[in-house]
Order: structure tokens, then sequence, then C-alpha cells
């Protein structure tokens, strides 16, 4: 066995954001770039003889990386490796082969919804044993390691065949090459009612588009909704993965899943429209002429779990993170069960999943899980509305409705402004938190401030802190201004002001959210003075 030790020096921008490394990927090309942090992994987490899953989702460099990735692991005395075939696991199949195999941990490769191809991102995330993210002081750990490292290891030996399945030897570790798909599709079976779902695509009367954006769910698409469950082929659209995503934007929103979003408002518009990101994780969902919030989507997957057999037995609690609205909040009110406030990033779930405190968790980031895995779970929140659509036999709009009419209707918007100058994000940020402690009781229009902090996290299991999560600014009558930077950007910075009011009267739910929040929309511009800071007239991207 041939063991090379190669010399390096440390990169200082080695630590991760809000989920995993993410840089564009001529910097992962730097040489030693992608190597230095796969050994902090490595010397960080004692992984000797253990095993290890790992899979990406198929953009550009996924494959030379798992194939450096292979060889690397081999040196470090790792025992044994599960990789996707193709190199391929979306991060909740991850996840889930994590955990079928109770294996040590996994190396997750994707830049998320980030743009691929050679001029794209990538990234590299590690997950524990529960399947899910690092939590913070693993991140941090390997970041602190990054900072002094000074070789890695790395065997010398051919690369793997990753296209078929089968098992092979590096040096001393065992390579397992797997069926990406099949473990999840299983998973799914076993929490939804697959026969009452295909009763529906295949009843004549329903009809579905599925848009992969040419990412990683394609082929789990193909084989759930075509093949699995009946519905017509041409039912998942964009549905080849490819390296580049075919030039788009592999993130599942109203701006930049453009072609669904037309389908689902052209004429003769389907019934259902759904669509996930690079990675897998992420979901949006539409009915015919209507958008879902993601806020809104877990609270109405909170409010008709019973409907679903793997939830029919009750939710532990639920959880959101903070930037999400609080219509969820009032669903586990009415159904006396624990609703947690977590910041941004799907592992601060880990905690409240495993101790069994939730069972439902999601964010406004078109993120919603459950227990089922430890990430975020794109496909499983289609097949979860799938599942109420057919046991109610509603359509999106008449349960949204239904819901809001119940429940009330939490207006909520995101505005983005993307790749603006990070010292004048941080300057803009930084003025905002000298004026927290003042605004208390200040009056803007009608809207009193009732609270005014940044968001600090106290994990109830662990006990561990997270603090400088969001500027939160809320108002007497419960509405909410947040502002926040973004931790998944690679490009400047990524100003992010949530907003968001409540309105229990139904005849006016028919509003558009930005007429609806107009004045609070003011008000952060009055405030933050946003468009000085960013130099920029109007969001980028709104939500
Ligand atoms: C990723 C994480 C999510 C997070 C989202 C937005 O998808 O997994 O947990 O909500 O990014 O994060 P950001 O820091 O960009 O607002
Ligand atoms: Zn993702």
């Amino acid at each position: 066995m041939n063991i090379r030790t190669v010399s390096t020096t440390p990169f200082p921008d080695q630590k991760p954001g809000t989920s995993g490394l993410r840089k564009s990927v001529k910097v992962f090309q730097s040489p030693h770039y992608l190597e230095n942090f796969v050994q902090s992994i490595f010397d960080t987490l004692n992984c000797q003889g253990q095993t290890l899953v790992i899979g990406g989702d198929g953009r550009y460099y996924n494959r030379q990386a798992i194939q450096t990735i292979l060889k690397m692991a081999a040196a470090n005395g790792v025992g044994r490796i599960l990789v996707g075939q193709g190199g391929i696991l979306s991060t909740p199949a991850a996840s889930c082969v994590i955990r079928e195999n109770k294996a040590f941990g996994g190396i997750i490769l994707s830049a998320s919804h980030n743009p691929g191809g050679p001029d794209g991102d990538f990234g590299i995330k590690y997950n524990v044993t529960n399947g899910g993210p690092a939590p913070e002081k693993v991140t941090e750990a390997i970041y602190a390691r990054t900072q002094v490292i000074d070789s890695y290891k790395i065997l010398e030996a051919a690369d793997i065949n990753l296209d078929r399945p089968g098992s092979f030897v590096l040096g001393t570790m065992d390579v397992e090459v797997i069926d990406p798909v099949a473990p999840y599709v299983k998973l799914m079976e076993s929490l939804f009612d697959f026969d009452r779902i295909s009763t529906l695509l295949t009843s004549g009367n329903f009809r579905m588009c599925m848009d992969s954006l040419h990412a990683v769910t394609g082929p789990y698409a193909k084989a759930i909704f075509e093949q699995r469950l009946g519905a017509p082929a041409g039912t998942v659209i964009n549905g080849v993965p490819l390296e580049d995503f075919g030039g788009g934007h592999p993130d599942p929103n109203l701006v930049y899943a453009r072609e669904l979003v037309d389908i689902l408002y052209g004429d003769d518009a389907p019934d259902f429209g759904a669509a996930s990101d690079g990675d897998g994780d992420r979901n949006m969902i539409l009915g015919r002429k209507f958008f879902v919030t993601p806020s809104d989507s877990l609270a109405i997957l909170t409010a008709n779990a019973h409907l679903v057999p793997g939830y029919q037995d009750g939710l532990a609690g639920v959880a959101r993170s903070m930037p999400t609205s609080a219509a969820v909040d009032r669903v586990a009110s009415q159904l006396s069960i624990d609703c947690y406030e977590t910041p941004t990033g799907w592992k601060f779930f880990g905690n409240l999943l495993d101790a069994g405190k939730i069972t439902l968790c999601g964010e406004e980031s078109f993120g919603t899980g459950s227990n089922h895995v430890r990430e975020k779970d794109g496909l499983w929140a289609v097949l979860f509305w799938l599942n109420i659509l057919a046991a109610r036999g509603e359509s999106v709009e008449q349960i949204v409705r239904g819901h809001w009419q119940k429940y009330g209707r939490n207006f909520y918007s995101r505005h983005d402004y993307e790749e603006v100058d990070a010292a004048r994000a941080n300057e803009m940020v930084e003025r905002l938190r000298s004026l927290l402690p003042n605004l208390k009781g200040k009056l803007f229009g009608n809207y009193q401030v009732a609270y005014s902090d940044d968001f600090s996290y106290t994990d109830p299991i662990d006990g561990s802190v997270s603090q400088k999560q969001g500027i939160r600014i809320g108002f007497t009558d419960g509405s909410r201004i947040i502002f926040r930077l973004s931790g998944t950007g690679t490009k400047g910075a990524t100003v992010r002001v949530y907003l968001e009011s409540y309105e229990p009267d139904a005849s006016k739910h028919d509003l558009d959210p930005q007429e609806a929040l107009a004045p609070l929309i003011g008000i952060a511009q009055e405030i933050a003075q946003i468009r000085e800071f960013t130099g920029r007239e109007a969001p980028t991207v709104i939500t």
C-alpha cells in the first residue's frame, strides 16, 4: 500500500457556513484546497476502522472530489465506505443511508441550491452518526484544524469505477458502490399511504408536475412518482441530473423555478406542482395558480399529520427556525404540543429530533422535514402533500384557504439583496445592533416596537449557546421584521429581510402579501437604511 504524505499550508477561508464549506469550483480546484478540508475532518474525528457514507448532488467536480476523498479515507484508516452509484446521493438519501447502516458519519458533496458547473459552486459537508449535519462544536473543531494543518495523507491508487454497484478494495478499506435510490424509496413507503396516493395519481382526475431542475432528485422522483406510484411518464420534468443543472439555478422558488411556475399558472394547469433543489432537500409546493409559502406548508403539514400513516399517532412537538413565520405556532398551540424556535440552519433541529422532542420541523427557506432522517427532505414534503390531497379530496388552494380561515393568515415575505458589498452589509448589521437598545416602545406609523434583540439560542438538550443569529424587531400586534446575513452565499454578502404580519380577518386573506406587508417593508427601510447600505433600489429575489 502506497500512502503519500503531502505537505500543505492552511487556507484562511475554510470556515463552514450555515451548511458546510461552500466555495466556487475554482477555489476547490486550487491545489490542496479540498484535501486540506478533508484531512481536517479525518484529523478531528476518529474515523479509524469506521464506516462512512459518501455521495453528492452530481454537480461539476463531484466525481473528482469523491475519488480524492476515497483515496484519502483509505490512507487515513477508514474501514469501509458506502458510496452512491455515479457518486450520487441526495442529501436526505445520504442521511437515510447513514442511519440505516449505523455509519459513523458521512461526507456530502453539494452546494445545495447554488448554481453548478466549472464557473459555479461546490461544497462539502460532514454529517454525524445521527445522519444530520455536524453541530457547531464539530464544524468549529474542523475549522480550527484547517488553520494549522501542515500535511495530508492520500493513497496512490487507480480511480474506483463508480458507475456500477459492487464491492471494491482500496488499500485496506472496503468500498461499496450502492444504489442511491432504493433505500430512500423504501423509507418513503414506510411513511406514506402509497396505495392511496397511487389511486389519486392514476385516477385521471388529478395531474401533477414535478420539476427536478436537472438536479439530484430526477432519478428519485421518476422512481417514486412515475414507476412506483404510476403517474404518467413526463410527470417529472428536467429529470436528468446535469453537472451544471442545465445552466440553471437549482433553487425551488418562484424566481428560479420559472418553468414550473409558468406551467402551474398557465392554461390547462395541473392540480399540483412541486420542485426541489440541487441536492434534494428543499421543496416548493404549488397548487393550480396558487403558491404555498414554506411557512404555511409547515403549519399545514402539522395540522394534517394525523392523515398520514407515519404520523397518525400524533406529533411529539414541532420546531421552526426563528425567521420562519409563526403560522405553525398556532397549530401547535391548538394541538397542545411544544413548538421550538431555533436559529437558521437544519443542524439546530438535530438535538430536538434525537431527544424525541419534535417530530416535524421546517424553515422559511423552503425546507421541511421530520424525524425520519436528520436533513430536510424535498420529496418527503411532496409526498406528504400528496398524501393529504389524496386523503382530503380537496385542492391545494382549498386546503390552504381553509387553514387560514381556521387559524388566521400569517402574511409572509423574504426580501433578499444578493451579492452586495460584504463590508457595507456588515456595517448595516452593526448599526442595527447599536440601535437595538433604544427601539422598544418607539412608534413607526401605527406600529409600536414591543421588543428588539439579536437572537440568541440556548439548545435545550445540550445547553450550547449560539449568539448573533439575526436582528429581530417585534411589534405589539405580533408583526415582525428580521434582518440576517446569509451564511450560504459565496459572493459578497446576501442581506435577508424577513417580514411577517398576522391577519385573523378572513375577509382580508386575499391581499397580495407585498401589499399586506407594505407598511413593514417601509419600516424595514426606515430602520435599516437598506438602500443606502446595499446600494440597491430593490431586492434581487422576493419569496
Ligand atoms: C441551507 C440550510 C438551511 C438554511 C438555508 C438558508 O439550505 O440547510 O438550514 O435555512 O440554507 O441559509 P442562509 O444562511 O443562506 O439564510
Ligand atoms: Zn439543498
